[in-house]
């Protein structure tokens, strides 16, 4: 009760249902936001320790030592590489490039609780497609809702919250039959965990569709999410745009050395991504003991069906007992959890938190 008087969009858009695990005790079992288990890499801390007495400077606005480190990566020239703070800033930011009342966007549901923002703060129309009975995104009927006035298609690949992931090919004759006026961003900020593909196939696909913007983050696997740094690469037309409706310094300086140095330990990528796997593995086989369903995850997360239980009791039981998960229906299906992979010995306490509830 302000007296405030506020724009007419703000109430379209959503509040984002951040899980209850900040300011929390050290040793809740923190399974609710898709996070690594792990700390940054002693290479990574000595990297922002290193940028610290600079701080008096604003950072580089253009980013430029890591769009060069991840166009090394990704063998692209920097002017296709945008940076952002987290990859959420540059889906918002593509939101306000790229979309306007009368224009539309595309996303399959459920799927990132980050998407219905866009629409709603652009004032654009949101089309959202469901997934089909295995929680994987309906290409075709995707397909059919791409109109005249469709600006943006997202695809989240492999999909929060369901999990599930569709093979590289399955995309790119997908985004060869829509028209090259509309932009697709492939969502990919867990594809290093999934392992039916190669994280550098889909960068391929970049050849072949100049439309084409893979978002990709610093967050997930490289453990970065509190440093706040995500990417985005596509043409330099979508960089440039991006860039004109956010503010210059948005990333910081510490979470720029923190991904550039990241992005050089591929070797602990894969060790992360190994684990991760050994995880995904053992989870699912202690679930299904329990006659619990998941999708086939392809992430660092399971997707699993509660059946005829009662959704909230399941959630608030497994909190009492120092277990957070998120809840299907704050993430657009009820009678859902999902469950992010943790250490083995976290992913355990979660496992024997289930039993003594159910
Ligand atoms: C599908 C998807 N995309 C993007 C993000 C955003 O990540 P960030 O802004 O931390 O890069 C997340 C985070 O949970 C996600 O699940």
């Amino acid at each position: 009760m302000s007296g405030l008087e506020f724009n007419a969009r703000l109430r379209n858009i959503p509040v984002y249902p951040a899980a209850e695990t900040y300011e929390r005790s050290p040793d809740l079992v923190k399974l609710a936001s898709n996070e690594t288990p792990w700390g940054p890499p002693p290479k990574v801390i000595d990297a922002i320790q290193a940028q610290l007495e600079t701080l008096n400077r604003y950072p580089d606005p253009d980013k430029s030592a890591l769009r060069r480190a991840i166009a090394d990566r990704s063998g692209l020239s920097p002017g296709r590489v945008t940076v952002g703070n987290g990859s959420c800033e540059i889906l918002l930011a593509a939101g306000e490039a790229l979309l306007e009342p009368g224009a539309e966007l595309v996303y399959a549901w459920p799927s990132f609780s980050m998407y219905p923002h866009l629409a709603a703060q652009s004032g654009a129309r949101a089309i959202t497609v469901a997934l089909d009975a295995h929680g994987r995104h309906d290409l075709e009927a995707m397909a059919r809702e791409v109109t005249a006035a469709t600006r943006l298609v997202l695809v989240c690949n492999p999909n929060n919250p369901t999990a599930t992931a569709l093979p590289v090919e399955a995309i790119d004759s997908f985004v060869a039959g829509l028209p090259r006026r509309v932009a697709v961003i492939l969502d990919e900020a867990y594809v290093e965990f999934n392992t039916d593909q190669d994280p550098d196939e889909s960068l391929d696909l970049l050849k072949a569709h100049p439309n084409l913007i893979l978002l990709r983050t610093f967050s997930k696997v490289y453990g970065l999410c509190g440093a706040r740094v995500g990417y985005g690469l596509g043409s330099e037309a979508f960089r440039l745009a991006v860039d004109r409706v956010r503010q210059p310094f948005s990333v910081n300086a510490l979470a720029q050395a923190a991904a550039a140095e990241a992005i050089r330990h591929q070797d602990e990528v894969e060790r992360r991504v190994e684990l991760t796997v050994q995880e995904r593995v053992h989870i699912e086989a202690e679930l299904s003991e329990r006659g619990l369903q998941t999708t086939e995850s392809r992430a660092n997360f399971a997707w699993v069906s509660l059946g005829d239980r009662d959704e909230g009791e399941v959630i608030a039981g497994l909190a009492k007992l120092g277990v957070i998960v998120r809840a299907g229906t704050a993430l657009g299906q009820a009678g859902w959890m999902r469950v992010t992979f943790g250490t083995r010995s976290q992913n355990d306490r979660f496992l024997a938190a289930l039993d003594t509830l159910l």
